[in-house]
């Protein structure tokens, strides 16, 4: 699709955004926490987002339950709605990533396909960390009591209970938290994303 049929045209400013990568001394992107509720999801971006801060990395966390009080306020929890609550993230951690910030998001994400529509999106900075726990484990630690109304009937369309999940099939990490320690999972991402470059900014194009 081009840009010409509704008269948009996209505007290329001057500063680009390894302009804005030097200046912060690290390269945007996006890193996609996908698991069940209760997998770790947010605990694990959340305490990387620590470790990273404390290293001088301007970071954002992206979390499902803070963008549905406001950006997706709108949507519920069918497939069609999780599949624009994920295409709105997308794209909210790509203009993220492009302003230079390393993006956590936490979002249990169900599907392959949104996941995937995502990565178009964000392009080549975007990396899919599968957060497992065995369903069993998710519900035995229940951290905010949803598995037990799930099952009690009181919420539709609840992952792993009455909606699917489909797991990465070829995640960029896979982090199995109903095994490992929380800070080996921190340390597990710290350490992809610096083999991956993104603590240094991109070459100067
Ligand atoms: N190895 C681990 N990694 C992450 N969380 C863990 C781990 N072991 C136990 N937990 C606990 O599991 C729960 C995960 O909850 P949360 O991070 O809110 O999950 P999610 O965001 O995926 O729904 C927290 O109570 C956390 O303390
Ligand atoms: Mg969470």
């Amino acid at each position: 699709m081009t840009d010409h049929p509704r008269n948009i045209t996209r505007h290329a400013g001057a500063i680009t955004r390894g302009d804005r990568e030097r200046l912060l001394g690290q390269r945007g992107a996006v890193v996609w926490f996908t698991g069940l509720s209760g997998s770790g999801k947010s605990t694990v971006a959340h305490n990387l987002e620590e470790r990273l801060a404390a290293a001088g990395r301007l970071t954002y966390v992206l979390d499902g339950d803070n963008v549905r009080h406001g950006l997706c306020a709108d949507l519920g929890f069918g497939a069609a709605d999780r599949t624009e609550n994920i295409r709105r993230v997308g794209h909210v951690a790509a203009l993220l990533a492009d302003a230079g910030v390393l993006v956590l998001t936490s979002f249990i994400s169900p599907y392959r396909a949104d996941r995937e529509q995502v990565r178009r999106i964000v392009g080549a900075d975007f990396v899919e960390v599968f957060v497992d726990a065995p369903l069993a484990v998710c519900e035995a630690r229940d951290p905010k009591g949803l598995y037990k109304k799930a099952r009690a009937g009181q919420i539709a369309e609840f992952t792993g209970i009455s909606a699917p999940y489909e797991a990465p099939e070829k995640p960029d990490l896979h982090l199995r938290t109903g095994d490992q320690d929380l800070p080996a999972s921190v340390a597990a991402v710290h350490d992809l994303l610096a083999a991956r470059g993104l603590f240094t900014p991109s070459d100067p194009q």
